[in-house]
């Protein structure tokens, strides 16, 4: 366990988090490197059920990260996402997943600084609550046969 790396997926916008992301690396700034970006056009475009795919793919955690509220390049995406992520805690409550391991932000463009903390954070609570294998796809056998035993 003191090993422990977890893998972090990030699903965030190109606009505002991508671009922040990008201000982290250009600032120089240092953070953990658990995680792997995928860049949508915005966060109104993530379907919720990626995230389920990342955890069975093997994710630990998990960062959604767009636009600040009223800041989205096509106006209202970010909302459509955080109404999306509210019914989805009930989903990963009813599936019993913990919702600890997902991090819903927003980081605009200029919050290079920000991108960094946030991450760091996830990395280090991933790594208190340890690997996560309960949704995770074992070869050659579906996901719900997995979960269920
Ligand atoms: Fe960033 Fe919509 S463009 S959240």
């Amino acid at each position: 366990m003191a090993d422990f790396e977890p893998k972090i997926i990030a699903f965030v916008c190109n606009w505002c988090t991508y671009a922040g992301a990008d201000l982290t690396g250009t600032s120089r700034i240092k953070y953990a490197s658990n995680v792997r970006i995928v860049r949508f056009p915005c966060t109104g475009r993530i379907d919720y059920m990626l995230l389920l795919k990342a955890f069975a793919e093997g994710a630990d955690g998990i960062i959604v990260s767009g636009c600040h509220p009223n800041d989205c390049h096509y106006t209202s995406g970010n909302f459509h996402a955080r109404r999306r992520w509210i019914m989805f805690r009930s989903l990963c409550d009813f599936m019993g997943i913990d919702t600890r391991r997902i991090m819903f932000s927003w980081v605009s463009a200029a919050e290079g600084a920000k991108w960094a903390e946030i991450v760091n954070t996830t990395v280090a609570s991933i790594r208190e609550l340890g690997p996560y294998t309960n949704y995770k796809r074992v070869a050659n056998k579906p996901v719900k046969e997995v979960v269920n035993g």
